[in-house]
């Protein structure tokens, strides 16, 4: 079954602790964090220090997504703040390799994302320091797109990537999953989706994660 990711982003941010909080015991396998420059992406949402805040409420995986120019400078920074895994975007780096490296030896996990236009071949140098490849199926910047199509074909050559490596990395998909592309995501061979609007858009977010994943089973038939 697909493991979710709610993503922050999506949440009122006028009652954050409290969005946060209505993620224990619902299913969630990890809580993803946007960060936004204003530089690699066309928008700003939070830093370090709202994650170092969030910490001590919450027992989930901070799984932060750095989608930020020379994020090699920010590793610190987020690792001090409580990250458990960083993704940085491979069009951001000037060295990802280096980058996944320290963030390992620093001991969280190591992650890295391309963008709708970059080719999965582009993995295939970094696999032996990759926990997770994360396949953007939007482009960055903004939570509520409509999910590219084409990311499904993106999806299933990562996975064949991976699998001929015989690495053990997770694939997670970023942008615009919800009910009517999740199993296709899942079939792709995605191990985690990351939903914004498909989470924090109901009320009931045990429930929205749950007919999330309920749709991925019956289709895998598991
Ligand atoms: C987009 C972000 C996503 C986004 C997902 O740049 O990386 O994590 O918030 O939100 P939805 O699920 O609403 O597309
Ligand atoms: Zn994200």
């Amino acid at each position: 079954m697909i493991a979710i990711a709610p993503s922050l982003l999506a949440a009122d941010f006028t009652r954050l602790g409290e969005e946060v909080r209505s993620l224990e015991n619902s299913g969630a396998s990890m809580l993803h964090l946007d960060i936004m420059d204003g530089n690699f992406v066309p928008n700003i949402s939070f830093g370090p220090d709202v994650v170092r805040q969030l910490r001590p409420i919450s027992s989930l995986f901070f799984d932060v997504h750095l989608m930020i120019s020379n994020a090699e400078r920010y590793i610190d920074r987020f690792l001090e703040a409580g990250a458990d895994g960083l993704t940085v975007h491979i069009e951001a780096v000037a060295h990802p390799e280096e980058v996944l490296k320290s963030i390992r030896a620093k001991g969280a996990k190591a992650a890295v994302s391309i963008k709708p236009a970059t080719p999965s071949e582009v993995l295939k140098p970094l696999l032996p320091w990759l926990d997770m490849i994360l396949v953007m199926s939007v482009e960055p910047g903004f939570g509520g797109q409509s999910f590219l199509p084409e990311s499904v074909e993106k999806i299933k050559a990562v996975k064949a990537i991976v699998q001929e490596s015989g690495c053990d990395i997770l694939i997670q998909v970023d942008g615009g999953v919800n009910i009517h592309n999740i199993a296709q995501v899942s079939m792709a061979g995605a191990d985690i989706a990351v939903a914004g609007t498909a989470v924090f858009g109901q009320k009931d977010r045990k429930e929205a994660i749950q007919s999330l994943q309920k749709i991925t089973s019956e289709d895998s038939g598991s």
